[in-house]
């Protein structure tokens, strides 16, 4: 297949197109960095670049600014919006310029489309709700599925939080830890929906070859945990030498409304269509999936 991903340089685009070139797939990424590819990797740094007499099978698209960097300042948050509502925007346009569009779209997405609905158990067909981040990925996915209207199969990746080694949430959450305080924010009962990143490259593969799959997927592990058990599982793996929460208020000043929305609101949300569908995780508990991380297995 030959396969475009945008934001393909990013911390899951990076193991996918591991995993897509060890099956002997082609891959063109969009970036907006200057990157020289091989054969079988080849980057482009805008859409206009792609002839429209080129034969793809299926994009994949990641690209956005990433939600957890900083303070969501107003500005910021046009540029979180703007990042995915225009590539996405941009990747409509190409498919319509196309000789023939490609067959598949996974677009991501993320479990921010639920809001807070405190201890409710979320899937697919649960109701978007209020707050920014549920408005964007309202959004998100509403321009992704314009392409429907071209023929193509359309993915929603509703993802949890990514985790592995060496980067993404992870080295954020951990970070306390290694200094000796284990730690979690707020009250602790927050639920957070997570997915280890090698069964979120697994199940997009699965979405790319089942072709009867379309709409919205959670792509979150079966077990989500509270971020207290998240800690004190995570403590598992460091020398600590405190236990203790952060007050909320804590980071309410110092992050604002990001912290509100993605670090003391969680969700419950569980992968109901990817499970009906038949798709096995490989690390469907916490537990398992910190062993398999702080040991450097997949
Ligand atoms: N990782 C998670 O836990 C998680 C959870 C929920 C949803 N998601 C979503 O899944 C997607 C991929 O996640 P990821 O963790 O791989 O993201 P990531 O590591 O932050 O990478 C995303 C890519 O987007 C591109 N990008 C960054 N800022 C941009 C901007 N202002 N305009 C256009 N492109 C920009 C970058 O590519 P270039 O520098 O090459 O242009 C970057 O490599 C993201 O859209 C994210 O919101 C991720």
């Amino acid at each position: 297949m030959h396969l475009l991903i945008t934001g393909g340089t990013g911390f899951i685009g990076e193991r996918l197109i591991e995993a897509l070139l060890a099956q002997e797939h082609t891959v063109t990424v969009l970036t907006r960095q200057s990157l020289s590819g091989t054969a079988a990797l080849n980057y482009v740094q805008s859409l206009d670049d792609i002839a429209s007499d080129t034969q793809l099978d299926a994009a994949i698209n990641l690209a956005g600014a990433s939600l957890a960097a900083r303070r969501w300042s107003p500005a910021y948050k046009r540029e979180i919006v703007n990042s995915r509502l225009g590539t996405t925007r941009a990747l409509l346009a190409l498919f319509k310029r196309l000789q023939s569009p490609p067959a598949t779209l996974l677009s991501a997405s993320a479990i921010g489309y639920y809001g807070h609905q405190g201890d409710t158990v979320l899937a697919e067909d649960a109701p978007v709700n209020s707050g920014f981040s549920s408005q964007l990925c309202h959004d998100w996915e509403q321009a992704a599925e314009h392409a429907t209207e071209l023929g193509v199969r359309v993915c929603l990746l509703r993802l949890g939080v990514v985790m592995d080694s060496s980067g993404g949430a992870l080295q954020e959450m951990s970070r306390s830890f290694g200094l000796g305080v284990a730690s979690w924010i707020g009250r602790g009962d927050q639920w957070l929906s997570w997915v280890h990143r090698a069964d979120v490259v697994r199940a997009m593969l699965f979405l790319l070859n089942n072709n009867a799959l379309s709409g919205a997927f959670n792509l979150t592990a079966p077990e989500p945990v509270t971020a207290k058990d998240f800690a004190l599982a995570l403590k598992e793996h460091y020398r600590t030498l405190v236990t203790a929460a952060v007050p909320a208020v804590v980071m309410r000043v110092a992050m604002g409304e990001m912290a509100q929305e993605l670090l003391l609101n969680g969700q419950r949300v569980v992968p109901a269509r990817l499970l009906a569908a038949g798709f096995e995780f490989s690390h469907p508990h916490i537990t398992g999936a910190l062993q398999a991380i702080y040991s450097n297995k997949t």
